[in-house]
C-alpha cells in the first residue's frame, strides 16, 4: 500500500546498516513495547518471566544494568530505582505494613532516617533506633512484630562498622530481614548475601555512577520470594529509572576498579596523615583502629573506598571549624559523593539524639582523583588557616 509522507514519518520503509558492533550498550528507550499479536499482550513485570512487556519493567540497558549489579554482589536479581534514597523507600514499601516493627541504626544516612519518622510512623509502623555498634546486643531490642532490621555499614559520616553477621543471626533467629545499605563498599569491598544479609540497595549515584552526573540506586535480592514481593511494590509505585542513566552507569563500572584502588590509596594516605595532626582528635576512617568497629572491617570488609571523617580537638569553635572547610581550594563544598572530586562538608550532631556526640567538631571527607600529594598540601593549608 503506498504510504503518505505523514505515515511515512512513523511507518518508515528505510533502513540503516545492519551489522555494527559496539563496546558499549545501546540505550534503549522506551514506554511501549510492541506485542507479535492481541493475544500476547500482557502487563506483567516480571521480565526474566513473560520477556519485556512495558517500560517501566526495566528496557534492556536498565536491565543490563541490573543484571551486572547483581553479578558483582552474588545476588538472585537486582531492580535499578531512579535514585539510593528511592531503594530505600521502595525496600520499607515492598516489605513493611502497618503494625510491623523495623530497627535503623542511629548511623543511617539522614533521609532513610526521616522515610521511617516521617512516614513508616504514619503508616503505623513501629520505629526504633539502635546504636550502631550493637552488634549482637540488639536481640533485647527485637519485638514480636518485628520484620526489618537496617544496616549500614559505615555509618553515614560517624563511620561506624557494624557487626552485620552478629547482627543477621540474631534477626534470622526471629524471621526478620536484614537490609544493608552497602553504598560505601560500592558492593564490593563487603560481600553482603555471604555475611547474612538479606536485601542490600546502594546508590548507584556514588561509586558505580563515579563521576557525579547522575542519580540512580539498586535493590539486590538473595531469593526469589524477596524478589516477587519487591518486584510487584516496584511496579505499583511506578519507579523506573532513566535509560540514559543506565547506560552512564554501565560506563562508569568499566572505570570502577581502577577508580576504587586510586581513592583507596590516596585517602588511607591522607587519613593516616591526618591522625598525625594536633588539630584533630579522631580520625573516622574504618580501615584506621580509630574508628568504631574497625574489627569487623579488618574481619569482613576486602578493601575500602574514599569517604571518611575527622573531628577537631575539643578546643576548635563551629566557625573556625567552617573557617577550615571554606579555606579549602581542591576540596569543594556539596552534598553527594564518590565522585572525582575532592568534597568537604562540615556536620554538628549537637542536637542529634543517639549520635556520638561531635558535636560542630566532625567533616566529611570525600576523596577524589586529584593528587595526593596536592590534596595534603591543600589541607595543611586549611589546617594552618583556621586557627
Ligand atoms: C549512604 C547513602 N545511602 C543512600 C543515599 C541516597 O542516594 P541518592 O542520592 O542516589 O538518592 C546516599 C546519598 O548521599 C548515601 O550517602
Amino acid at each position: 500500500m503506498p504510504k503518505n509522507w505523514k505515515t511515512k514519518l512513523i511507518h518508515s520503509d528505510a533502513h540503516a546498516p545492519e551489522g555494527f558492533r559496539s563496546l558499549s550498550t545501546p540505550v534503549y528507550r522506551g514506554s511501549t513495547v510492541l506485542f507479535p499479536k492481541a493475544t500476547a499482550v500482557q502487563d506483567t513485570w516480571d521480565q526474566y518471566e513473560v520477556g519485556y512487556t512495558y517500560g517501566l519493567y526495566g528496557t534492556p540497558t536498565t536491565l543490563e544494568l541490573a543484571a551486572r549489579i547483581c553479578e558483582l554482589e552474588n545476588g538472585f536479581r537486582t531492580f535499578i530505582t531512579p535514585g539510593g534514597q528511592g531503594a530505600i523507600a521502595l525496600i520499607n514499601l515492598a516489605f513493611l505494613k502497618a503494625g510491623d516493627h523495623v530497627l535503623v541504626p542511629e548511623s543511617i544516612y539522614t533521609p532513610n532516617r526521616k522515610f521511617a519518622v516521617d512516614v513508616l510512623r504514619r503508616f503505623a509502623v513501629e520505629v526504633t533506633f539502635y546504636p550502631p555498634t550493637t552488634g549482637a546486643g540488639i536481640e533485647s531490642l527485637f519485638r514480636k512484630n518485628t520484620r526489618l532490621v537496617w544496616c549500614e555499614s559505615p555509618g553515614s559520616i560517624t563511620m561506624e562498622v557494624q557487626d552485620v553477621p552478629a547482627i543477621a543471626d540474631a534477626a534470622h533467629r526471629i524471621g526478620s530481614l536484614v537490609v544493608l545499605d552497602n553504598t560505601w563498599s560500592a558492593g564490593i569491598f563487603f560481600d553482603a548475601f555471604a555475611h547474612g544479609v538479606d536485601v542490600t540497595m546502594q546508590a548507584l549515584t556514588k561509586y558505580v555512577g563515579g563521576h557525579s552526573d547522575l542519580l540512580l540506586g539498586s535493590i539486590t535480592v538473595r531469593d526469589e520470594a524477596a524478589y516477587k514481593r519487591l518486584g510487584s511494590t516496584h511496579q505499583l509505585v511506578g519507579c523506573a529509572a532513566s535509560p540514559d542513566d543506565c547506560s552512564l552507569a554501565l560506563r562508569g563500572m568499566k572505570t570502577l576498579a581502577v577508580r576504587l584502588k586510586a581513592l583507596e590509596e590516596t585517602a588511607l594516605g591522607l587519613a593516616r596523615w591526618l591522625a598525625q595532626r594536633p588539630e584533630i582528635e579522631l580520625v573516622l576512617h574504618p580501615a584506621l583502629p580509630s574508628c568504631p568497629g574497625h574489627e569487623f572491617w579488618k574481619r569482613d570488609f576486602t578493601g575500602s573506598s574514599g569517604l571518611f571523617s575527622i573531628v577537631f580537638q575539643q578546643q576548635f569553635t563551629k566557625p573556625q571549624v567552617l573557617a577550615f572547610v571554606d579555606a579549602l581550594d581542591l576540596f569543594e563544598i556539596g552534598y553527594s559523593w564518590a565522585g572525582v572530586t575532592s568534597l568537604a562538608v562540615a556536620y554538628d550532631f549537637h542536637s542529634t539524639p543517639g549520635r556520638p556526640n561531635y558535636g560542630h567538631r566532625i567533616v566529611r571527607l570525600n576523596i577524589g582523583l586529584e593528587d595526593v600529594d596536592d590534596l595534603q598540601a591543600d589541607l595543611a593549608h586549611a589546617l594552618v588557616s583556621m586557627k
